[in-house]
């Protein structure tokens, strides 16, 4: 499948051989055995060695095949078209291999760490999960995926329902409402719910206060500058991990095991039960997960709101799917189970094609570790790499009329393996897509149970927020269908 990995090997040799000569001179410099004249010799031949030694390994990336493509304006590069221009433009000319995106993410993946801009890495907090590789990110992966698990989030079933619920009562009115606005406070509620199970509602409306400004700078212009968004966000964190720290504390004192993602990562302790994460950590991680959960799930659910308010034939067959599970619970009077949010295909399969036609996390951002070689290519230590998520998912030859909203085409089992990766692959997949998919089904339950909503103005276009989101957030309409009230207290 590739060239071969020779350029690789010999770079580590001769590393390891230029090491050792290193050593070698040391010890021969430093012993008393050898007179002046020698050690001048040996200094000499050193500085010789060290010489050839870099010219080979320039020489060695010269001959060597760099990646095709433009390499932009010096230092910048593409950068500003990166971040400013449509994702779908911008990657037309690049890469559509799932091969390649597989070996970055799962085959080769330690040969890549993930990277972000510093100036988020200050917002999340540097011990957050995304930003490791090794031994400390297997760990937090294990805790992580652990507290996300099929067996702990069925418990969350009931507090989600009536979440949602609430979320969708305070979407009705004569207004217009941001439909991704409003969609951010329910997901932040159900990420809330996720990390500390039931919180009080005293802390949990701090931290949605804290948090609303942090949320601000991750996409704003880093600068300490004071008065700037940025440098505000800065020290909304110290607030924000205050107000964390402090519900850390009192979840210590209750001595209560809970299984949570508070619970998990407290309870992560040495064989002489003392606790191994250190405050920082924990609130770095807590912050990860809401940075991690909140803007991707509402975009999903922004676009799922667009696509089938687009295709009422689409909406009809989903009230069936969903109509039929009301009135098994008759009519609404009982809570909806697990078993059932686990059966619920039509749903399903719109929530997978709403992901892979929005594809809001259109790319990763990787840097090889090493000077790699790839199909012959170089891919020099330092270099960016960016996994094209979106790219694969329009490609015509894994997805037939890729910009065709067709849920349809996730029946049985027709998708190519390795070309449908909403949630991303291989050690940093997304360890929260049941939660995601979970409060997906139960909002859409209720949305085309017991409300109506109408798309208000032009419906087209694309805005970044940093995810793609519709023009504007979606901008809608909701009321309540008249002959379906909530028949629950
Ligand atoms: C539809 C919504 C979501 C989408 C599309 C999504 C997508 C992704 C993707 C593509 C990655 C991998 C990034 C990479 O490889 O660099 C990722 C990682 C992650 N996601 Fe999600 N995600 C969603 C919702 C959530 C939720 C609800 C949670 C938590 C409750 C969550 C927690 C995380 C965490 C902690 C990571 C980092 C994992 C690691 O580095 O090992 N995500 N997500």
């Amino acid at each position: 499948m590739f060239k071969s990995f020779s350029f690789i090997r010999r770079l580590d040799e001769s590393n390891s051989m230029y090491w050792t000569l290193v050593f070698l001179t040391r010890n021969l410099l430093w012993s008393e055995r050898v007179n002046y004249i020698e050690k001048r010799c040996v200094l000499f031949l050193f500085v010789i060695s060290s010489v050839l030694f870099s010219l080979f390994t320039f020489l060695s990336k010269q001959r060597a095949n760099l990646p095709p493509g433009s390499m932009g304006w010096p230092y910048v590069g593409e950068t500003l078209q990166l971040y400013t221009q449509n994702p779908t433009v911008f990657f037309a000319t690049r890469q559509k291999s799932p091969e390649a995106v597989r070996y970055v993410l799962v085959t080769q993946a330690h040969l890549f760490k993930p990277t972000y801009p510093p100036s988020k890495e200050r917002l999340i907090g540097p011990w957050a999960i995304f930003f490791h590789q090794g031994s400390y990110h297997t760990q937090m992966r294990k805790l992580v995926q652990g507290a996300f698990s099929l067996d702990i989030i069925r418990n969350l079933v009931p507090q989600i329902e009536i979440t949602a619920i609430s979320a969708l009562e305070s979407l009705c009115g004569e207004q217009v409402v941001n439909a991704y606005c409003e969609l951010k406070e329910f997901t932040f509620d159900v990420a809330i719910m996720s990390i500390f199970g039931n919180l009080d509602a005293f802390y949990k409306k701090r931290l949605k206060e804290n948090y609303r400004t942090l949320d601000k700078g991750y996409n704003s212009f880093p600068t300490k500058l004071p008065g700037t968004l940025y440098s505000k966000s800065v020290l909304e964190r110290k607030k924000l991990r205050d107000t964390l720290s402090e519900i850390i504390r009192k979840r210590k004192e209750e001595l209560l095991e809970q299984k949570d993602l508070l619970g998990s990562l407290l309870s992560f302790k040495d064989n002489k039960g003392r606790q191994i994460l250190t405050n920082d950590q924990i609130v770095d991680n807590i912050i990860g997960v809401l940075f991690a959960a909140q803007d991707t799930t509402a975009s999903v659910m922004t676009w799922i709101l667009k696509y089938v308010h687009d295709d009422s034939k689409l909406l009809e067959a989903i009230k069936k799917e969903q109509g039929a599970i009301y009135e098994s619970n008759d009519g609404g009077k009982q809570p909806l189970t697990w078993a059932q949010t686990r059966n619920m295909p039509l749903t399903n399969r719109v929530i997978m094609e709403s992901m892979r036609m929005a594809s809001i996390i259109s790319f990763t951002f990787r840097e090889a570790v090493y000077d790699v070689e790839y199909k012959g290519y170089l891919i020099p230590k330092g270099w960016k790499v960016l996994p094209l998520f979106r790219n694969i998912h329009h490609n015509p030859d894994f997805f037939a009329e890729p910009h065709r909203f067709n849920p349809s085409r996730f029946e049985g089992t027709g998708i190519k393996a390795h070309t449908y990766m909403p949630f991303g692959n291989g050690v940093h997949s997304c360890p929260g897509n049941e939660v995601a998919k979970l409060e997906m089904l139960i909002f859409i339950h209720h949305l085309v149970n017991k409300f109506r909503w109408k798309v208000v103005g032009s419906d087209s276009g694309v805005q970044y927020a940093p995810f793609p989101v519709p023009h504007q957030g979606l901008p809608a309409k909701f009321w309540k269908e008249p002959c379906k009230q909530e028949n629950r207290p």
